[in-house]
């Protein structure tokens, strides 16, 4: 898997780094999480399959900080927290013959999941009167940190024949097919849209065939906020790190910071319109420029980076290129963190749900709830209800002038493979200011037609996100609906009408009209019409699952930003710095041509949530990290170093 080269540099780094006492490098097995033998890697090595099948890193140190490939987070189980492991269940999974969806109750094939979505789900652009377009890019940067994006690109580019007859006969294609009397299709002779089955351990070859697919993730399983550093050593090293003030490579273009870009013959950005579009980026994480709202959060957090860095080095001016880096990376992971723990979930969920689950906490301090008997993992349901956001995420993208005067639009589609599209004609500038002012599609049971219908844009004639949303359930062997009612409402769930409990009485009848039997609803199916939680606005099994998923991520992440005793823990100082951070602030700093802002930014402007300029709105003063050792103080003014 590595290159000479790059095992070279990793060894130099880590020596440099921790003066590794013990530097043996070891190999696991990504699936159980156990050493393997030289035999088995070499028999990997014949197969091909040393990329996914194993874990390599160097022994664990436990005074070291978090790791950018996740290894040694658990110190018993050294690789949970890399790439390529198995995600968490919450309840087993279940499948038909072969480990094809399973049949409903009655044993017929369940119903089509593209009729199911129209007939479930309406379509409309209905503004929403609370939240921004920006919650939807920062969610994505979120999911991209801990999801791989690689399956859209997979049926682009590497598996173009799913509709076809070669799709047939390929097992990795698994196309939806559409009714013949679909409202929308009826028109076109469009029969089929394009779908590949979830890679999982079994299909890149580590796990037996004949065994309940297990979902391979190319993301570790912990916030660390991978969109920017990438998941391996190797790619930080050597797409990253410019090995310089503890920076990340940039470039300017226009008088603008980007990343930077993509050399040689790979380009993904597909629909670059050439000559004038040429930007491409080539970041640690691949699949950035593919995605919707990844990219753009990506090119701000990237900044970021580097603002603090180059905050740091005035402040402390002997730490080293690799203190700084590493200092920042953990300013930036905890940044993340606590804007979308105390910032955006409130939004969403409630202030006093988080609250009540231990989510949030109240006070600024530090608080630990680390459990060594937890390894860092996702819940393949956590993965699921994020899903449900595409009911919310507007299908175009608004741009405003700074003044706040609306200039014009795009598909979210269109630019999807397209980062060429912002280094131009201040489109960047255009687009940050739509973030802010544009509002998300409306909490309501409704899509945007662009995803229902037109999600790839120009790369495919006709795609719907939540079609493919639905059918991955049922590719994951999720459980119906009603198991994980049941789990999260902890009382039985027996017929239809029982769901009046948990969504209106017309919802229920388009349940019991589209299925036979309650246990055949899909798990999607029931997110999308169930109703809200109260005191939030997103479905109460929603809400159950992501507060799982937090509390396990706060327990199993021995370096989760909150607590006191982790290696290089924040001060109380800092970290009460940390908690004066909001996405209002980082767009003041990192935004394009941003000098006036809401302080809620998520939340739309109002008379509660007014424009004020930049200077108005807290920042984190980094003289919280001065080492008294070096520091600059005398020389620099305490203020004016905000942020
Ligand atoms: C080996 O596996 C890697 C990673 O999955 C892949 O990119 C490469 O094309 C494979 N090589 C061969 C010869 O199959
Ligand atoms: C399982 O099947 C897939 C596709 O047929 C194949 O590529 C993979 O190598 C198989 N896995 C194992 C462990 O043999
Ligand atoms: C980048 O982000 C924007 C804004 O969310 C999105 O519309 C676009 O599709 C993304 N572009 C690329 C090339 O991924
Ligand atoms: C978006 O792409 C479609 C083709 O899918 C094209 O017809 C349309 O003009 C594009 N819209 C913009 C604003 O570029
Ligand atoms: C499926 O993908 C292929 C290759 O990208 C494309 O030619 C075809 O139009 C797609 N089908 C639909 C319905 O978009």
């Amino acid at each position: 898997m590595h290159s000479f080269g790059t095992m070279y540099l990793l060894l130099v780094q880590f020596t440099l780094l921790f003066v590794c006492v013990n530097s043996t490098f070891l190999v696991y097995d990504s699936y159980t999480g156990t050493p393997i033998t030289q035999e088995e890697l070499k028999r990997h090595d014949k197969r091909n399959t040393t990329f996914w099948c194993t874990s390599q890193f160097f022994a664990c140190n436990p005074y070291e900080g978090r790791r950018p490939d996740g290894s040694c987070n658990n110190l018993r189980y050294p690789t949970r927290g890399m790439s390529h492991t198995p995600p968490v269940r919450l309840l087993p999974p279940i499948f038909d013959k072969d480990y094809n969806p399973r049949l409903s109750k009655s044993g017929r094939n369940l119903p089509l999941a593209r009729f199911l979505r129209k007939r479930l789900l309406l379509e409309g652009n209905v503004p929403d009167q609370k939240f921004t377009q920006l919650t939807a890019h920062f969610l994505l940067l979120l999911n991209g940190d801990i999801l791989s994006f690689h399956d859209t690109v997979k049926y682009i580019l590497w598996k173009p024949h799913c509709c076809n007859e070669k799709g047939k006969t390929d097992y990795a294609c698994v196309p939806n097919k559409i009714p013949d009397n679909d409202p929308v299709h009826r028109f076109s002779d469009i029969r089929c849209l394009n779908m590949t089955r979830p890679e999982s351990f079994q299909s890149v070859g580590c796990v037996n065939n004949n065994t309940n697919p297990e979902r391979i993730l190319s993301s570790t399983p912990t916030f660390d906020v991978s969109v920017l550093y990438g998941n391996t050593m190797e790619k930080l090293l050597t797409k990253g790190r410019k090995f310089e003030g503890g920076l990340l490579k940039y470039e300017v273009e226009n008088g603008k910071i980007w990343p930077p870009s993509t050399k040689g013959p790979v380009n993904l950005c597909l629909l670059n319109q050439k000559p004038h579009e040429t930007r491409c980026h080539d970041t640690p994480e691949e699949g950035v420029n593919s995605v919707a709202g990844v990219n753009l959060s990506l090119i701000w957090f990237w900044r970021l980076h580097n603002r603090i860095a180059t905050a740091l080095g005035r402040i402390n001016p002997c730490w080293d290129d690799d203190r700084l880096f590493y200092t920042t990376r953990d300013i930036v992971i905890a940044i993340q963190m606590q804007i979308f723990m105390y910032e955006l979930l409130p939004a969403f969920i409630g202030k006093e749900n988080l609250l009540k689950a231990g989510v949030i906490s109240s006070h600024t301090g530090h608080r630990d709830s680390y459990n060594v008997n937890f390894v860092p993992q996702i819940s393949i349901e956590y993965m699921t209800v994020l899903r449900w956001f595409h009911t919310i995420q507007s299908g175009t993208v608004k741009m405003y002038d700074p003044q706040g005067f609306y200039l014009k639009e795009i598909p979210i589609a269109n630019l999807t493979l397209r980062t060429g599209y912002y280094a131009v004609d201040n489109n960047i500038d255009y687009i940050t200011q739509g973030a802010f002012r544009q509002a998300s599609g409306k909490f309501d049971h409704a899509i945007d037609p662009e995803l229902g219908e037109s999600a790839l844009g120009p790369h495919q004639k006709a795609s719907d996100t939540l079609t493919n949303d639905l059918a991955k359930n049922r590719y994951f062997g999720l459980q119906p609906y009603v198991k994980y009612l049941e789990l999260c409402r902890r009382r039985p769930f027996k017929k239809f009408e029982d769901l009046l409990q948990v969504m209106d009485p017309e919802r229920v009848e388009m349940l019991q009209e589209a299925y036979e039997n309650l246990e055949d609803v899909d798990f999607q199916a029931g997110l999308w019409l169930e109703n809200f939680i109260e005191g939030g606005h997103v479905p109460a099994t929603f809400y159950c699952v992501v507060v799982e998923q937090l509390l396990r991520s706060m327990a199993s992440d021995r370096h989760w930003y909150e607590r006191p005793n982790r290696p290089n823990a924040f001060t109380l100082p800092q970290l009460q710095e940390i908690r004066k951070i909001s996405i209002a602030r980082v767009l003041c700093d990192v935004g394009d041509s941003v000098t006036r802002i809401q302080r809620n930014a998520f939340l739309r402007i109002s008379p509660n949530n007014p424009l004020c300029g930049c200077n108005e709105i807290e920042g984190i003063d980094f003289w919280a990290w001065e080492d008294n050792s070096c520091s600059n103080r005398r020389i620099l003014p305490r203020p004016g170093l905000q942020s």
